[in-house]
């Protein structure tokens, strides 16, 4: 075997009960490459770099990992052990611990000590020391359930450069960042390469393949597709590897026709519940019309998410403007009273606000949609589950039975989950808050169509996205937020991705 392979992984397969998740996977992956790791929902990728990790140790899959040319054996109960031999992961599913400074969780469970106690200072100075090297905007001391999903990932991310890796798996790094924020992690990736670090790079948003990768290796199924050089790919060729099929366009086409205002916000301020000094909105305004599609753009920590949690009431207080449906002013104080009015909202956060983990994908798509079961006080119990199947059948949810578990799920399935229980809720506003990241080029397809067939039967759509052209490519009208306040709204005919862009920095 030559010694520029780091990783050479041989014929692995690694069973659940009822899936397959890896069948006879054999990867080179050279030494300094960044190699591009592609697949839908369900594929396997995350469960491959498990493995890798130590996740899923020793004797729990069959086949073989050569790790610079030894076979890697990592034991169970021992996470640490991958780390130590040079080998970090940063997880799909953020596994910082919110309560806790940024510095904590960097030096969580290797706190340098002093004569037996931890030596706070040193553990502050090295965390802000990586901070700047890597140029991250965040504060050592701030505590981490304050910082936005975009920056708690860029704290992962830190965290795993601080092993000092000589393979840095991430895995879907970049699903909560930022243009600007993907920008510094790119750069920071060529820092690493010219340092000879190995990298392996999970993503859906099939541009970043192009821009940073050395190879791609393709997952299908759970079965390797091919492995190519990324010169001799192009988009329409990767997602042809990924579904198995050709897709000819990204977007649906929609046959939307708005109608009337059906909501409207005017000059919206709110503030910070637990701290009225801290203004959150800071005058939003826009108009929704009847089956219309409202996408909102702008960088992260704009206040896009503030702004629709504050109208679903579930975050900010408002402090001044007002909020009509149907022509009516209306006051929302919880998430109760907004789905009273109609008013759905897919959250950002998936674990924390839209699933119950531990139950299935039954109960998680049914739970807020009984009313529409509820028969004579007695749940009917088939229609329950058509109209589940209806759905997850519709998405593609990937699982034996919907029966499954949803923590079991992979990271692309849970979405999906989440966005068929609301759904299924037939809302007359539906927010939707960065709906598809992490989800598949196919079941973004979808999620497009669905929300083109709800929009197309009059339910008015607000879609956050941090993508621009899935923004233009869905909406009817684009409201661009700067600082908490709409900074100006587009017709999508006249939109561009540079006047976009414009409105975001507020640079004209
Ligand atoms: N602990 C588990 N128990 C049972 N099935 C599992 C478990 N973990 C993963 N699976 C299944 O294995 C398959 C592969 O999952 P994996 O998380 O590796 O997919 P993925 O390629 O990372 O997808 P995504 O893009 O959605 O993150 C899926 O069908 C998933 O449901
Ligand atoms: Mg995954």
């Amino acid at each position: 075997m030559s010694d520029d392979i780091v990783l050479d992984i041989q014929n692995v397969t690694k069973e659940f009960p009822g899936v397959t998740a890896l069948n006879d996977v054999s990867i080179q992956i050279k030494r300094g490459e960044i190699h591009g790791l592609c697949g839908e929902n369900g594929a396997g990728k995350s469960t491959l770099m498990k493995i890798l990790s130590g996740v899923y140790p020793y004797g729990t899959y069959n086949g073989r990992v050569l790790y610079n040319g030894t076979e890697l054996r990592l034991a169970h109960s021992s996470i640490r052990q991958a780390t130590d031999l040079g080998i970090a992961i940063v997880h799909q599913e953020l596994t910082l611990v919110p309560s806790m400074t940024v510095g904590e969780n960097v030096y969580l469970g290797k706190e340098p000590t002093e004569r037996g106690t931890i030596n706070w200072n040193q553990v502050y100075a090295d965390t802000r020391e990586i901070l700047q090297r890597y140029k991250l905007d965040v504060s050592a001391r701030a505590v981490v359930q304050d910082l936005g999903v975009g920056k708690m990932q860029m704290v992962e991310i830190a965290k795993a450069l601080s092993e000092n890796a000589q393979v840095l798996i991430l895995d879907e790094p970049t699903s909560a960042l930022t243009e600007a924020e993907i920008n510094k992690l790119m750069e920071i990736l060529g820092i690493l390469k010219a340092h000879g670090v190995t990298c392996i790079y999970i993503t859906h948003k099939l541009k970043e393949f192009f821009r940073i990768t050395d190879n791609v290796t393709v997952l299908r199924d759970g079965e390797k597709v091919i492995t190519l050089p990324t010169s001799e790919l192009t988009e329409e060729r990767l997602v042809n590897y990924m579904v198995g099929r050709q897709m000819k366009e990204r977007f649906p086409k929609g046959n939307r026709q708005p109608g009337e205002i059906m909501f409207q916000v005017r000059d919206l301020h709110a503030v910070d519940p637990h701290n009225s000094e801290r203004s959150v909105v800071n005058g939003a305004s826009f108009a929704l019309r009847r089956g219309e599609i409202l996408g909102i753009a702008g960088l992260m920590g704009s206040g896009r998410t503030e702004l629709v949690t504050t109208i679903f009431g579930e975050y900010g207080k408002v402090t001044q403007g007002e909020i009509t449906l149907e022509g009516k002013p209306i006051v929302v104080h919880s998430a109760r009273d907004a789905i009273r009015h109609g008013i759905s909202l897919v959250p950002e956060d998936r674990k924390k606000q839209g699933l119950v983990l531990i139950k299935s994908i039954l109960e998680n798509i049914s739970l807020p949609n009984l009313n529409q079961f509820a028969r004579f006080f007695s749940l009917d119990k088939d229609s329950e589950l058509d109209a589940s199947m209806k759905q997850a059948k519709n998405l593609a949810i990937k699982a034996p039975n919907l029966q499954m578990q949803c923590n079991l799920l992979s990271g692309g399935n849970q979405q999906k989950v989440v966005i068929a229980k609301w759904l299924m809720s037939r809302p007359k506003v539906l927010i939707m808050d960065d709906p598809t990241r992490g989800v598949d080029v196919g079941a973004k397809y979808e999620i497009y169509k669905l929300m083109n067939e709800l929009a197309e039967q009059g339910v008015s759509i607000i879609m956050i996205s941090s993508e621009l052209e899935e923004v233009l490519g869905m909406s009817d009208s684009i409201m661009v937020m700067h600082e908490g306040r709409s900074n100006g709204t587009l017709a999508v005919a006249e939109a561009t991705q540079e006047k976009i862009m414009a409105l975001a920095t507020n640079i004209a």
